[in-house]
């Protein structure tokens, strides 16, 4: 018979939580970030310039910051992602890999281009795209790939370049999630052709919304920058429009919120790898739950998120859904993160098909899986379907108290769980 004493009893089952308080919140802001704003509000102009103002000074901040020659600021990541394609030259029906395992507006950033999204799969290890799978899925019509920084961890982009640089494929970083992230001493966004980012609420820099292209090419620069600006020329008139664009602009508010908030990065960015680096420690010890591996190479994690992959037959074969609730009821805010794998995405599906089919009736070859079990990704079918558990970037926020918190409540749940 086990003796379970009170304290090891399960918050699920009844027992008293590991904690009952809240974690870190976000955003977080100050009077600086007030000021900032009412600075701009008072002063009337709040439509961004090309070249002075809030969201220009952001643009070269943040550009530099990433270690990028140029930086092209816009309305969001996605809106970034699909200005960063068009810059590099995707066309209609072009193919471009990209790993399943990401936010969706990888995939749809593609699709709004007509191109078509070809997935490959991720590595076991840190979740992030494997370039061999990606090297498989290249055929005559790829011309791109989408490299995602996913939870902020630069993805191998020697192999990633490598396979680009054999293929003659361009490679756009996406790095909505990896604000600091490093390769081998370089930040990452211009280590490729061109980088994304998010400043969305959520993101490790944020103004509620916003995007940023960076490049070290800077003609691309300024085809980007013409696209945001609905396909005008820096030094042309107001009515020459060169390219095919849209007003993709932030405004000066947002510019100033972005500026302000970049001020506190490098402190925030220091306390979540300190505390991620325990986390990679002490949740290591735990039967059943494997730290996303860093590549020796990444010199900078954003820690966007902390994410582990879960062994269910080390906590008695109970589920992803379960380890959840029982760490969710201990105070812990587990989540599984992305559950469907992006080829499995009716957004996806849908879009896709319709290319296809016209690519079809034009007679020309296109990589279209008919079922998403034709195009299965392995690795990021298991870290969908049950392995996956995540943290947000805020509970990396907390202090000592509260990471010894989340590795007490996790061996709880472990011992409880393998104990039945
Ligand atoms: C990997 C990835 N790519 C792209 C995006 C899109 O960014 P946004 O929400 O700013 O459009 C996100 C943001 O959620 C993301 O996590």
């Amino acid at each position: 018979m086990t003796v379970t004493s009170k304290a090891d009893r399960l918050a699920i089952d009844g027992g008293t939580p590991v904690r009952d308080g809240p974690f870190a919140t976000w955003p977080v802001w100050d009077e600086t970030d007030e000021q900032a704003v009412l600075e701009v509000l008072r002063s009337g102009k709040w439509g961004s310039h090309a070249t002075t103002g809030k969201v220009a000074e952001f643009a070269e901040k943040f550009a530099a910051f990433q270690d990028a020659k140029h930086g092209v600021a816009l309305t969001n990541g996605t809106a970034a992602l699909e200005v960063a394609l068009r810059a590099v030259g995707i066309a209609p029906l072009d193919e471009v890999i990209i790993p399943p395992y990401t936010f969706v507006a990888t995939a749809t950033a593609v699709l709004a281009l007509g191109a078509i999204p070809v997935f490959c799969d991720i590595r076991e290890d840190t979740f992030l795209i494997d370039a061999a799978d990606a090297e498989r899925k290249v055929t005559p019509r790829t011309k791109a790939i989408i490299a995602v920084h996913v939870a902020g961890q630069p993805c191998d982009l020697d192999a990633v370049l490598a396979v680009a640089k054999r293929h003659n494929l361009k490679v756009i970083e996406d790095a909505a999630q990896a604000h600091g992230g490093a390769w081998k001493g370089t930040k990452v966004g211009a280590l490729g052709d061109a980088g994304t980012f998010s400043f969305q609420s959520s993101k490790n820099v944020n103004a509620g919304e916003g995007g940023m292209v960076v490049t070290n090419d800077a003609e691309l620069a300024e085809r980007a920058w013409s696209i945001v600006n609905v396909g005008r020329v820096r030094d042309g008139s107001w009515y020459q429009h060169e390219l095919m664009g849209w007003n993709l602009r932030l405004t000066e508010i947002q510019g100033a919120l972005l500026l302000a908030q970049l001020a506190r990065l490098p402190e925030q960015y220091e306390r979540r790898e300190h505390n991620a680096l325990f986390l990679d420690w002490e949740l290591g010890q735990i039967p059943g739950l494997r730290p996303q591996a860093r590549d020796e190479r990444v010199t900078g994690h954003a820690h966007h998120l902390y994410m582990a992959r879960y062994d269910a037959s080390q906590f008695g074969g109970k589920d992803r859904a379960w380890f959840q609730k029982a760490m969710q009821a201990e105070g812990i805010p587990v989540s599984p993160g992305y559950t469907t794998p992006l080829y499995r995405m009716n957004a996806v599906i849908n879009e896709r098909r319709k290319w296809a089919e016209l690519a079809r009736a034009a007679g020309r070859e296109v990589t279209c899986a008919a079922t998403p079990e034709e195009e299965v990704c392995p690795v990021a079918e298991r870290a969908c379907g049950g392995e996956g558990v995540w943290l947000g970037q805020v509970t990396l926020l907390g202090d000592e108290r509260d990471m010894v918190d989340i590795v007490t409540a996790a061996a709880k749940v472990q011992k409880a769980a393998a104990r039945g």
